[in-house]
């Protein structure tokens, strides 16, 4: 393993940062090893999994075979890390990396808006909350959750993030007749997710974790998120009658988000009217990290239920508690290794990555450095020397566990590293 770990350029360069537990360093490394990642993940070549050649633009979710599919949330939710980080940090050789792909992701994201699961699943319109594709772009039929409908709305959100950048950029011509167009029927990659979303966000669908039907905080806070984005492109391309379509469904999705909150408990719920199911029957606390993730992913600093809402708070520190409790690893620190809900069997139930760096990601948000510091602590000290991140951590003997590198954890470092990097420079400002 020492070996392998002199070859690679990023970890020579950084080679004494894994050996104390300085955060910043460590977080310094993890970011230009999860870039590279993501680059590679993004258009692979390799056919993994029942020979399916990738079409350029598929993001996978990992590189271990099972998970060798593009997931419409993870593609979506790792081009926008890459996109904050176009915007953040990236040199200029990294962002002709990133300029390559963007391009790839938008004909592949136009290509599967118009592929067809079977309709033994469901009505064809459900396609646009269909969860994953095969890698060549084809659809899967096979049994999964279905209908998915943050995936669309995440997607919406990252063509907006990229089209705001091409127009500062002086490319609203590109913006005009690649990625937004107002006609109807819908006939451009952000139009048919939104028009999707704004006739369709009150369907019972499927949750994050790809489990329980019902409503969900997660979901209804992405929509309301693409929708208000949404709106203020289509203002400014002239598109008005569109825009106050738009926001008149997100101010009734904003009421609705609100009944998620259980004053009893202490803590907002992740889901509503949920249809019962072997997991959603297990599934008590109703207590879930997908709820900071709706934040984390879907506040917009507009006023509605800002991170620093006290009702966040309780919330965050109901599900510190709960997985403190939950988990063996977690008899020692630093900080709490955070999974996904505390019932949660899959696998066996962990902790996960991506979930203890929301916690993070969420304590540089609102300034307190120190406490987000633990979080990624945590992850740290779970990572291989190497610093390749699994899905999980095992919650007794604390090794990675299941698919290795898992894109979206890299999502993940970058979000983590930019909110911790502003907010070292905001604490900076007299
Ligand atoms: C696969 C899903 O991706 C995962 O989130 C879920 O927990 C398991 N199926 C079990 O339903
Ligand atoms: C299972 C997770 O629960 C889900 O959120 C994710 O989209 C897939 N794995 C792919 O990473």
């Amino acid at each position: 393993m020492f070996k392998a770990f002199l070859l690679s350029s990023i970890v020579v360069l950084n080679f004494n940062a894994y050996a104390h537990t300085d955060i910043s360093n460590w977080l310094n490394c993890e970011r230009l090893l999860g870039l590279k990642i993501i680059l590679q993940n993004i258009s692979p070549t390799k056919a993994l999994l029942n020979n399916l050649i990738p079409r350029p633009g598929s993001v996978v979710a990992s590189t271990t075979p099972r998970y060798y599919y593009h997931w419409t949330r993870d593609a979506a939710l790792v081009i926008d890390s890459l996109l904050q980080y176009y915007e953040y940090a990236a040199s200029a050789e990294e962002k002709n990396e990133i300029r390559k792909k963007l391009p790839e992701y938008l004909e592949l994201s136009r290509h599967i808006q118009d592929v067809y699961t079977d309709e033994k699943w469901g009505p064809p319109i459900f396609n646009l909350g269909e969860a994953k594709f095969n890698v060549d772009g084809s659809a899967y039929n096979d049994f999964w959750g279905r209908p998915q409908n943050d995936g669309p709305a995440l997607r919406a959100v990252s063509f907006v993030h990229w089209a705001r950048i091409l127009m500062a950029e002086g490319q609203e011509s590109f913006v005009r007749s690649q990625i937004y167009t107002a006609n109807i029927p819908a006939n451009s990659v952000i139009k048919k997710d939104i028009e999707y979303i704004s006739h369709h966000w009150r369907d019972l669908n499927v949750e994050p974790w790809e489990e329980v039907k019902g409503d969900h905080f997660y979901n209804r806070m992405v929509q309301r998120k693409s929708l208000i984005v949404t709106a203020q492109l289509a203002r400014d391309l002239g598109d008005v009658a569109a825009a106050g379509w738009y926001i008149s469904q997100a101010k009734e999705i904003e009421s609705t988000i609100l009944k998620f909150w259980d004053e009893q408990r202490g803590y907002f719920v992740a889901t509503l009217n949920g249809v019962p199911s072997d997991i959603h029957d297990y599934k008590h606390s109703n207590l879930d990290i997908s709820v900071l993730l709706g934040l984390l992913h879907g506040s917009l600093d507009d006023g509605f239920l800002p991170l620093t809402d006290p009702r966040v708070k309780k919330t965050v520190e109901k599900l510190i508690e709960a997985f403190k409790q939950t988990y063996e690893v977690n008899k020692h620190g630093p900080g709490v290794a955070i999974g996904r809900y505390p019932e949660d069997r899959y696998e066996g139930g962990n902790p996960w990555v991506l979930t203890t760096l929301a916690v993070a990601e969420y304590y540089y948000k609102i300034g307190q450095i120190d406490k987000g510091d633990e979080f990624v602590a945590r992850v740290q000290y779970h990572t291989p020397a190497s610093g390749n991140l699994n899905e999980q951590i095992d919650r007794n003997n604390g090794y990675m566990k299941s698919v290795e590198d898992l894109t979206w954890n890299y999502a993940a470092i970058l979000t983590a590293f930019i909110a911790r990097d502003k907010a070292i420079k905001a604490a900076a400002v007299p």
